[in-house]
């Protein structure tokens, strides 16, 4: 089919990006990818701040579509759309985006699409491995944590989520209550490379419950209460002490991402698809354990097991582009009244 060249901004968090992909068929092409991350910005506030991440959103944003487009070698009057995050998120980052996005489309009367953030996680997989429709998605990073069939480009259904904090929120507490730098996730891997998780015991919440609703807020008490523990008794923490807790705590967030993603494959099977596939995004699919225990809960039901590489997993425009590209070939198109918006399920 005709090639089609878009460019993606996505400002919904604390990266600031934009990319420009080239789709030809079901193939494509990431011809650049420009992310700006805005750890050191935030890093002395122990998480992101809204303020911050706005100003900052306003004053780079325009610089990366720039270099997005000059990577590429192309000019905005090259491409053939424009695809911008429109939530859900961080309001005053998701305007900036949505406002340059607009300027954009109509200083060069291109066709301006608007994103679902999580639509551009969901969609992922197909930008790199070309998969069909249906397949399940466990979506896992600092801000989700969810289990969606995707059907289409706009045509998901939600099967269960976190009720309370997303793992990777968990992993980054988790960082701070024991003294490891963030983002926390790579951290609190690495330490518990050299723990033993029997050493605490930690709850695996919510997998006496039915179905594919999954809770993290309370794997954050029980390593407070067991770093407390420690403390009171030796009056301090050893490095093997923060192992241990590490590996405790690691063990369970992926026995219960395991364990719930067996139930949501077996709820995607019963609709017989006919090329199943378990597809990851997020930045938690970047943790080795994780993704084996994934892995292997794939292969026992026989499904394929599909994770992009990380720079996609995680915040990033060339997925955004490519979403937008996805629903423009279904027909959307979005006006001036394309509206930010911060809270925006599936
Ligand atoms: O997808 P992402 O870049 O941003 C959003 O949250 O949307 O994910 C970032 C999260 C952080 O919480 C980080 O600690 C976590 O992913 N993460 C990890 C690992 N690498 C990143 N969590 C566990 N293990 C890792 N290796
Ligand atoms: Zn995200």
């Amino acid at each position: 089919s005709h090639p089609l060249t878009f460019l993606g901004i996505e400002s919904s968090c604390d990266d600031t990006a934009a990319a420009v992909v080239r789709a030809v068929g079901d193939r494509a092409e990431i011809l650049s990818s420009v992310v700006e991350g805005q750890t050191t910005l935030h890093a002395a506030f122990g998480g992101v701040v809204p303020e911050i991440a706005a100003r900052a959103h306003a004053e780079r944003l325009d610089l990366c579509v720039e270099r997005a487009l000059s990577d590429a070698g192309l000019r905005l009057a090259e491409l053939d759309g424009i695809a911008v995050t429109a939530g859900p998120g961080l309001i005053g980052g998701v305007l900036s985006g949505v406002m340059l996005a607009k300027g954009l489309a109509t200083g060069s009367g291109l066709p301006l699409v608007g994103v679902n953030h999580l639509a551009g996680h969901a969609l992922t997989p197909r930008l790199t491995d070309a998969l069909a429709f249906p397949y399940l998605m466990l979506l896992v990073s600092g801000g989700h944590c969810q289990f969606l069939i995707a059907r289409g480009a706009d045509d998901f259904s939600r099967l269960g989520g976190s009720i309370d904090d997303a793992p990777g929120e968990a992993f980054d507490k988790t960082a701070k209550l024991l003294g490891l730098p963030q983002p926390g996730g790579p951290a609190v891997e690495t330490e518990a490379a050299k723990g033993d998780p029997r050493r605490f015991a930690f709850p695996r919440p919510m997998l006496d419950r039915p179905g594919c609703d999954m809770s993290f807020s309370g794997l954050k008490t029980a390593l407070l209460r067991a770093r407390d523990a420690v403390v009171a008794e030796k009056a301090g923490i050893t490095l093997q002490d923060r192992a241990d807790l590490c590996a405790g705590f690691q063990a369970a967030v992926v026995d219960v991402l395991a364990e719930k993603t067996r139930r949501a494959l077996a709820l995607y099977l019963a609709g017989t698809p006919p090329a199943p596939a378990l597809a990851v995004a997020g930045g938690v699919a970047a943790n080795g354990p994780v993704r084996e225990a994934l892995m292997r809960v794939a292969a026992v039901a026989g499904v394929r097991f599909v994770a992009p590489p990380l720079r996609l997993c995680t915040d990033n425009a060339a997925m955004i582009a490519w979403a937008g590209i996805e629903r423009f070939r279904t027909g959307a198109r979005d006006g001036m009244d394309l509206q930010a918006r911060p809270r925006w399920p599936l």
